[in-house]
């Protein structure tokens, strides 16, 4: 028989619902959240209220592009941290009360090893140990993936996550939230060597980014003040600049991570993984440095439910098959 997965992301602000059978994903749903934009970031009240309206008609549209029923299903896969507790309890109580309906497996599933696992979606998939530079807005870390459930963090922020960064000094340029996706843009009609600022260096394999942010803050405010549309008239430079500098900060490490653990199998994940900049340069880095380089498809990258449903598949191949209705959502899951 086969073994059909209902995978629901619900962590932040899309609402998303999967259907995988056997390991292949069927359908891939989600409901983007715009009404975030005008506030300048996600409002945490406003995004549960709209998971609570998108969820049933998202999860309805997965099933049907897969051409499957509700009774079909052989468990269910959801988020349970880290995320925003009010986004995540409607996924969390949603799953719970079909798992307990029809008396399948509840698949409670890490938000950011999702991501990671979004490489087993697609061929051809990474070879165990890999290391993954998992890159989001809450999130910036390297990873030692050994297993599906092996995983260590062996680098990691020590303040502001990379996304974070994109989207404050995109905020400071006075472009719409999420700014990452509009940097990158912009970015691809500038100079990246137009101006440069002053990072932090930070011990081993941890990044910081709340230096760069001043730096950028402190430069914009100077150069303002001696011509008010020094923005306007430089925009797609700034966008370059800023996107190089901290596409530069991650690769140094996860170069370094590679030298020290003697891991070539190099991937990339999270929403920044998206950026252009940063999957051509691992593309190079794996000509130049012979790494066997892994980069999500577009629509596995940004926040969906394949990854969650791909991930409660690979639980339930490795045995995990209950129906732990006392499974709680948590906004700081442990990695
Ligand atoms: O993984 P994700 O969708 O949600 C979180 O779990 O955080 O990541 C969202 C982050 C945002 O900071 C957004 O600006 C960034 O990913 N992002 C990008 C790009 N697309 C999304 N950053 C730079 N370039 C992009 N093309
Ligand atoms: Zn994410």
């Amino acid at each position: 028989m086969a073994t059909v997965i209902l995978g629901i992301e619900s962590s932040c602000d899309e609402t998303a619902a999967s259907i995988c059978i056997d390991g292949e994903i069927m359908s891939n749903e989600v409901a983007t959240q715009i009404i975030h934009r005008q506030y300048g970031g996600v409002v945490p009240e406003l995004a549960s209220r709209a998971h609570q309206q998108n969820i049933i008609p998202v999860v309805d549209r997965a099933l049907r592009l897969a051409g499957i029923t509700m009774k079909d299903l052989s468990g269910i896969a959801f988020t349970q941290g880290p995320g925003l507790l009010g986004s995540l309890l409607v996924g969390t109580s949603f799953a719970k009360g079909v798992a307990f309906s029809l008396s399948i497996p509840l698949l409670p599933v890490h938000h950011m090893k999702a991501h990671i696992l979004s490489h087993f979606i697609d061929k051809p998939k990474p070879d165990f140990p890999f290391l993954c530079l998992t890159v989001s807005g809450g999130h910036t870390q390297i990873v030692k993936v050994s297993g599906f459930q092996t995983m260590e963090v062996i680098g990691e922020t020590t303040d502001d996550a990379v996304g974070e960064a994109f989207d404050k000094a995109a905020k400071m340029l006075g472009l719409h939230y999420p700014g990452g996706p509009e940097i990158d843009l912009l970015a691809k009609k500038g100079n990246s060597r137009a101006f440069s600022f002053s990072k932090t260096s930070m011990q081993e394999l941890n990044f910081s980014f709340s230096g760069i942010k001043t730096s950028i803050l402190y430069f914009l405010r100077e150069k303002v003040k001696e011509n008010p549309d020094f923005i306007k008239d430089n925009i797609n430079d700034l966008a370059a600049s800023i996107q190089f500098s901290l596409i530069q900060m991650l690769f140094e490490k996860l170069e370094m991570a590679s030298k020290q653990t003697g891991i070539n199998e190099i991937a990339i994940a999270g929403g920044v993984s998206a950026n252009s900049l940063i999957r051509e340069t691992l593309h190079q880095r794996g000509i130049d440095l012979g790494w066997n380089v892994f980069v999500p498809k577009f629509e596995y990258c940004t926040d969906n439910a394949a990854m969650i449903a791909i991930s409660g598949y690979y639980q339930l191949q490795n045995g995990v098959n209950e129906v732990d209705l006392e499974i709680q959502a948590l906004p700081r899951l442990p990695f």
